[in-house]
Formats: structure tokens, C-alpha cells, sequence
């Protein structure tokens, strides 16, 4: 069976673009390839968090996980720190990772700005880590949304750079996964690029009705089309965007004819997004309590993922040890 890895970070509380951009690919996926799922805390830690916030979120992504519908008897679930294997792969691809090409990564250019008292060694290597990540499983397909796309770049030229260091065939080249024609990128509240955690631009799946009610109502628009069949621009291009995903294609129509003959109140629109984005959580908001109830059943799940991912990470880095020169 083909081998697919994917994580997220935890960082609070899974959002909508977590959920479109890659959770639903991890809940399909499980039924058809050998999945691992983890929690990527090791990457949490270059912005310095606490332990016990880190400790809470952990748990928080895990019960998210499974409310989303991810099953442990399906897909191996676990957390990153729980496979030392993977810090080992981390330093041999360290050992072939350029510091210009480091360097030049976005994500890394836009972290240094913003946090400037903080450009860390391990921001920098970030896309090292999430390369061995991937390599320890020589797993093949990586769900991610689209704003992991040049990470994903450096997973590849991490497996091509060892394979021809070394002049073997060991490791498989990652690709990105999606089941929609394209990447996902589900956008903000605020009119303004992705939905992201640090943007303070996101709904969560946690969120209650009231909340969504506020975040949506609250949505940058603008003045309204100006004319017949125009095109939008891109505060309310995002709006139809999460409508995409949440609510029926009759509703999205309705929306969009309105748009085009210029008729359409923003406010209306506001409220039935809140209402199909409210209708869309509630059954998984349940299944979150239901399942950070049981704090057992969580450490259990980690634990027993953590096995089965220390077993596949093991077998690689026994073949990695050999091919670099090193004892098993
Ligand atoms: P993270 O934690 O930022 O996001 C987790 C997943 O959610 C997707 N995502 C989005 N998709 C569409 N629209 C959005 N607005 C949106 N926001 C987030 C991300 O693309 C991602 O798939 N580096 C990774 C975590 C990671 C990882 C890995 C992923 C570490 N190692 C190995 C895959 C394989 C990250 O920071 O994701």
C-alpha cells in the first residue's frame, strides 16, 4: 500500500483552512493507503512556547483529529516527539542543506520579519525537519494545503540530494496531495491573503454559533458591484470561496447571480455563510468534547501510534546508518 504522511502544528485549535486544506484529504485517504498522521510539536517550538501550553494543544489537535473522523484502527496517529528517529534523519539532511537555499524559503523570509528578536537556527531548518518528517516514512504522498508547496519543494530535493550523494535509490521524491483539481488555500476573515493562526483571521472548528455568528458578520467587504457580471475582487471573491465549502451549491449560485445583477445584500450573505459554517461544525464541535473528555483514550491512541511510527521510522534509519557508513 502506497504510504502517505501528513501534520499540523500545534498551535491552538484546528481552523477551517487545517480542515479544507488538509484534514478531509487525511479522513479519505485512511481508507485507501497506509497513513500516518502526527502532531507536529517539535515544530511548535520556534516560537518558544510554554510546556503546558504545548502539552494542552497537543492533546487539543489529538481530539481534534478524531473528531474529524481520523481512526486510530485506520490511520497511525501520533506525536512527532514521540519518534526520536526522525531528529537523527533531521542531522544527516542538515549535513546537505545549503544555507542560501535555507534562506530564500518564504516562509522563513516572513517569520524573520515577523519576529525579528527571534530568527532562530531551528526556523531556518524548518524545511529540513519537515523533510525527514516525510523521508523517515519514505512515504509517498503528503496531504497538505497549498501554502506548503515550496516546503514540499525542499522534502524533494532533501530525498534527490541524498539519493545522489550516496548513489543510491532510497528515497521516494514526496508529492503534495490533493483530491480537488488544485491545492487548497481557504482564505481569512479579513480580506486579506490564507486563514491562518497567527493572522487572528480564522474560524475554528470549536468555535460556537455565536462566535461564527460575530467573526462572520465582521468580514471585510466592499462597497458592492459597481456593475453587471463584474469581477470580484478579492475581499469577497475569499467570502464565496469559504461558501465553496461549506454550503450548497444552490446556495453558492444564488449568491453569485445576486452578485452579478448587483442585487446582493452582503448582510444576507453574511448570515447564511455564519448559518452553513455553524451547521457544518456543530456535529464535529460535539465530537471535540466528547472526545478531550478522555484524556485516557488520548495518551492511549498517542502511545499506541507512537509504536507502530518508532517501528517504520526504525527500519529507514537502519538503511540510512548503512548507506552513510555508519553501524546499524
Ligand atoms: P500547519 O500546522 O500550518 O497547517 C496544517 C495543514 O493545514 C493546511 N492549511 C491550510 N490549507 C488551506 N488553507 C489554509 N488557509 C490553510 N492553513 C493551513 C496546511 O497546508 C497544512 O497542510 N509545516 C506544516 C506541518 C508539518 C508537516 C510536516 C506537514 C510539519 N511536518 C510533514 C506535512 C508533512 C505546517 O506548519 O502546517
Amino acid at each position: 500500500m502506497e504510504k502517505v504522511v501528513s501534520g499540523i502544528r500545534p498551535t491552538g485549535n484546528l481552523h477551517l483552512g487545517n480542515y479544507f486544506g488538509a484534514v478531509t484529504s487525511f479522513v479519505r485517504m485512511q481508507e485507501e493507503y497506509d497513513c500516518k498522521f502526527f502532531i507536529a510539536d517539535w515544530h511548535s517550538l520556534t516560537t518558544h512556547p510554554k510546556p503546558a501550553d504545548i502539552r494542552q494543544s497537543v492533546d487539543t489537535i489529538l481530539a481534534e483529529y478524531l473528531a474529524c473522523g481520523i481512526d486510530p484502527n485506520k490511520a497511525t496517529i501520533y506525536v512527532q516527539s514521540d519518534v526520536p528517529q526522525v531528529l537523527e534523519l533531521y542531522l544527516y539532511l542538515n549535513m546537505n542543506a545549503y544555507l542560501g537555499e535555507l534562506e530564500r524559503v518564504t516562509t522563513f523570509k516572513e517569520k524573520a520579519r515577523q519576529q525579528p528578536d527571534n530568527v532562530n537556527a531551528g526556523l531556518l531548518t524548518y524545511p529540513t525537519l519537515m523533510a525527514s518528517d516525510i523521508l523517515i516514512h519514505r512515504a509517498l504522498k503528503v496531504p497538505v494545503g497549498k501554502d506548503q508547496e515550496q516546503n514540499m519543494e525542499m522534502a524533494r530535493k532533501c530525498a534527490r540530494r541524498f539519493n545522489n550523494i550516496y548513489g543510491v535509490d532510497f528515497f521516494p521524491e514526496p508529492q503534495s496531495f490533493h483530491f480537488t483539481a488544485q491545492a487548497v488555500k481557504i482564505p481569512g476573515l479579513d480580506g486579506t491573503g490564507k486563514m491562518g493562526k497567527s493572522q487572528d483571521n480564522c474560524i475554528y472548528l470549536k468555535d460556537d454559533e455565536k462566535t461564527i455568528k460575530k467573526k462572520v458578520m465582521k468580514a471585510v467587504t466592499d462597497c458592492g458591484p459597481q456593475s453587471a457580471n463584474s469581477p470580484k475582487p478579492e475581499v469577497i471573491q475569499n467570502l464565496f470561496d469559504i461558501m465553496n465549502v461549506v454550503s450548497s451549491p444552490d446556495t453558492v449560485r444564488f449568491f453569485d447571480d445576486k452578485w452579478n445583477d448587483c442585487s446582493i445584500r452582503y448582510g444576507d450573505l453574511k448570515k447564511q455563510l455564519a448559518e452553513d459554517i455553524n451547521n457544518f461544525c456543530a456535529p464535529i464541535r460535539e465530537r471535540i468534547e466528547q472526545f478531550s473528555a478522555d484524556k485516557e483514550n488520548l495518551h492511549r491512541v498517542a502511545m499506541q501510534g507512537a509504536e507502530k511510527a518508532r517501528q517504520s521510522a526504525q527500519q529507514t534509519l537502519d538503511e540510512v546508518r548503512q548507506i552513510i557508513g555508519f553501524h546499524k
